[in-house]
């Protein structure tokens, strides 16, 4: 039986051996080969004239295309030019067609993908400030790909003019539009489907040129401008359309930059078949083994090789390829795919391990745990399943730390996938810790990681969905802030605090979240607080860009004194908590260009000072000054001051944070008193539990967002159906 076995893996490693000797000698051999017979790769075929260069950059210049004077064809009388300049200041460089036409791609099929700007419409009340630009193309007399390409306009308040002159009647004009609307519920969910909602499509004209489209708005944006403040319009190759979805919130800075492909049908000079033949060079120039395509919505015509031949038809004709060489090519593809699954096997095993994975497997092993059991390890395939390939249309964040992704499971388990940094080699041992630890932790205000897959570049982080967006959306979004009761905002400020506390100190490993924000904390249906994120999603960088940009996306929220030492603590996650705090108070950002004065736009220092100046109530969120619980206000508005302190051992613990918080909810349910002191008699907190029954049960959503206002009533009967949410 043994020897059996070693005998078969002798007979197997002989022919690895083989079969990679054959993969590593399979360029040398193609290449005897098409020196001794007519064979050629398509790579090696001349496209170009002697001489002249092939490509710019990336970019392949097939004759009758060509760089320079002699490098082109040209008919004496036809006007049309086929001569293009490689632009070599720019990186990569870039092939122009005409003045500045950016083409990116010309086959020998006839087309020509070129990349153009978009028109745009865009609105910006705050600085009262109109911004329009219409686009036109003109490719000389090559024609529009009626089946390559679409008309599309993205916006709210759009619609797309098209204007264009046909080929062959240069007399009539041919025009194409469509219009689109939504309002901001749909421009939220609006899909890949551009069917008006948000995003319309529509047919380009048959065999036209010289085209111009213009983006226009009814209402110059003025009900929309919030989550939409620009219309544009575009035609676009249609395996290039791009997500409306990501596309309606951008602005004026980005879509003046943006350029999109489309693609162009090219052909030689004007006349058909027939009457080029008859006319001979210049006009024919179709060479050996090719034929003649008549084009009905073009001008001109193209030489096409005939079955069995390749190569470029326009230069020295087509060859052909031989029956023993296709068997050949087969049974070398085929060697190759081998080759090709062993290096991804290879590559997978080789990203599970830079990526910590046996680091996971020996520490389990050592607990004598199967992985499975803690932490499920997802495949590569079953991700790009549940992400429809990483589809655009799945995104559902993304941020400086990487994509989020909404993933749906083979067991229709919906989940949020989060494609992290890279892990730096020095942190593998931590990052893998903190999955550890993560999955360990089972708290009903921590998002659940289920598992992560560490066979891609970066690691890939599962975790269960929270349906009802963050508390930074619900905070700054007029219509859903209303259902944020200031009850409702001290319930979630202490479940946070709650869980901050339990991770710094009820863990085996301390566990620092880094990144407390309002972006951070997602709300499920009844409004209970998940903090999302941890550690484990990205450690501290370590690299200076990172830190730099880490720095200016969310400078609101980051601990000063980290900033100088770089010493990142459990204190810097109260700083960052402290900041949340005071948006809960306020209602303002963290970091706000809209609060003009230079000292303004950090949250922390407006805050801060008004509340030295003792006119906290002036910058009081107005929803919550109504709310009547001034008391539990000001000592909340206290608590931020201390968790801001500059020096991270000047502010309290999490742990105190939270049982302050406690308290002070507690003060709520005596609102006649204005005194702490209260409390600690339990006589009267007997009385006030006979008033309000469930005032402290969070599981039920009702009684929790209305512990003690009394007209809360009527919110809460409207707050179901607005709960379906996204
Ligand atoms: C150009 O287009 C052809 C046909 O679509 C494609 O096979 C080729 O990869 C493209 N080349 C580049 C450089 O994009």
């Amino acid at each position: 039986m043994v020897k059996g076995v070693s005998r078969n893996l002798g007979y197997y490693r002989v022919l690895i051996f083989f079969i990679d000797m054959m993969v590593a000698m399979l360029p040398f051999s193609l290449q005897i080969v098409s020196e001794t017979t007519v064979f050629n790769t398509s790579s090696q075929i001349a496209i170009a004239l002697p001489n002249c260069p092939e490509k710019c950059g990336d970019t392949q210049i097939p004759y009758p295309f060509g760089i320079g004077e002699n490098c082109h064809y040209k008919h004496p009388k036809d006007g049309i030019y086929y001569s293009v300049t490689c632009n070599t200041s720019t990186s990569p460089p870039s092939l122009i067609y005409g003045d500045s036409l950016e083409v990116t791609n010309i086959t020998l099929e006839g087309n020509i993908w070129v990349r153009n700007f978009v028109a745009y419409d865009c609105f910006n009340y705050t600085e009262e400030m109109h911004y329009k630009q219409n686009t036109s193309v003109r490719m000389n007399r090559f024609v529009v790909s009626t089946t390559q390409n679409s008309l599309v306009a993205i916006g709210c308040d759009t619609y797309v003019w098209f204007n264009s002159v046909g080929i062959t009647n240069s007399s009539t004009q041919y025009h194409s539009g469509c219009m689109t609307t939504c309002n901001e519920e749909q421009g939220n969910s609006v899909g890949s489907m551009c069917s008006g909602i948000g995003c319309c499509r529509a047919f380009i004209p048959n065999g036209v040129y010289n085209v111009s489209v213009q983006a226009k708005s009814f209402y110059n944006h003025s009900y929309v401008v919030d989550f939409n403040p620009c219309s544009i319009a575009f035609v676009v190759a249609n395996d290039a359309m791009p997500s409306p979805k990501e596309y309606l919130p951008k602005n004026f800075a980005y879509v003046e930059k943006l350029k999109l492909p489309m693609v162009y049908n090219w052909s030689i000079g004007t006349k058909d078949c027939l009457t080029a033949q008859a006319a001979e060079e210049p006009d024919y120039i179709c060479k050996g083994n090719s034929t003649c395509v008549d084009l009905p919505d073009e001008r001109g015509y193209r030489c096409q090789c005939k079955p069995g031949f390749q190569g470029n038809p326009y230069l020295h004709g087509c060859q052909g390829v031989g029956g023993g060489i296709i068997a050949f090519f087969i049974g070398a593809l085929w060697l190759y795919w081998q080759h090709g699954q062993r290096q991804i096997k290879k590559m997978k095993e080789s990203f599970f391990y830079q990526n910590g994975g046996h680091i996971l497997e020996t520490k389990l092993k050592r607990r004598d745990i199967s992985m499975g059991s803690i932490v499920k390890m997802f495949t590569v395939e079953e991700i790009k399943k549940a992400t429809d390939n990483y589809s655009v249309s799945s995104i559902i964040g993304r941020g400086g730390f990487g994509m989020v992704y909404k993933g749906i499971l083979t067991n229709n388990q919906v989940v949020a996938i989060k494609k992290s940094l890279k892990v730096d080699s020095s942190q593998v041992e931590q990052f893998i810790n903190e999955v550890i630890a993560l999955s360990h932790v089972n708290h009903k205000n921590v998002v659940k990681l289920l598992g992560c897959c560490l066979e891609t570049e970066v690691p890939l982080l599962v975790y269960e969905y929270i349906r009802n967006g963050t508390l930074y959306e619900h905070l700054h979004d007029e219509h859903k802030t209303r259902l944020l009761t200031w009850d409702v905002r001290l319930r979630i400020a202490t479940e946070v605090a709650g869980v901050l506390a339990y991770l710094h100190t009820m863990t085996t490993i301390p566990i620092i979240h880094r990144d407390i924000k309002s972006m951070n904390i997602l709300l499920d249906e009844n409004y209970i607080a998940k903090v999302s994120d941890f550690g484990a999603s990205k450690l501290a960088p370590t690299n200076q860009d990172q830190l730099a940009s880490m720095i200016q996306g969310t400078c609101g929220y980051l601990d000063p004194e980290y900033l100088q030492t770089g010493d990142l603590t459990e204190k810097s996650d109260v700083y960052s908590f402290g900041v949340v705090l005071a948006e809960l108070l306020t209602r303002e950002k963290a970091l706000s260009y809209e609060r003009t004065e230079d000292d303004k736009k950090c949250l922390t220092s407006y805050f801060l000072r008004n509340l030295k100046d003792d006119r906290l109530l002036e910058i009081l969120d107005d929803n919550i000054k109504s709310d009547g619980a001034l008391v539990q206000i000001k000592e909340v508005a206290n608590l931020v001051k201390r968790c801001l302190k500059v020096k991270g051992e000047d502010r309290p613990t999490m742990k105190q944070v939270a049982r302050e918080l406690e308290d002070i909810k507690e003060i709520g349910s005596h609102p006649w008193s204005d005194k702490r002191g209260v409390l600690l008699q339990k006589e009267s907190e007997y009385l006030v539990g006979e008033i309000q029954v469930n005032s402290n049960d969070y599981n039920n959503s009702i009684t929790a967002m209305n512990d003690s206002s009394s007209n809360s009533q009527s919110r809460v009967v409207s707050l179901v159906p607005l709960n379906d949410g996204r």
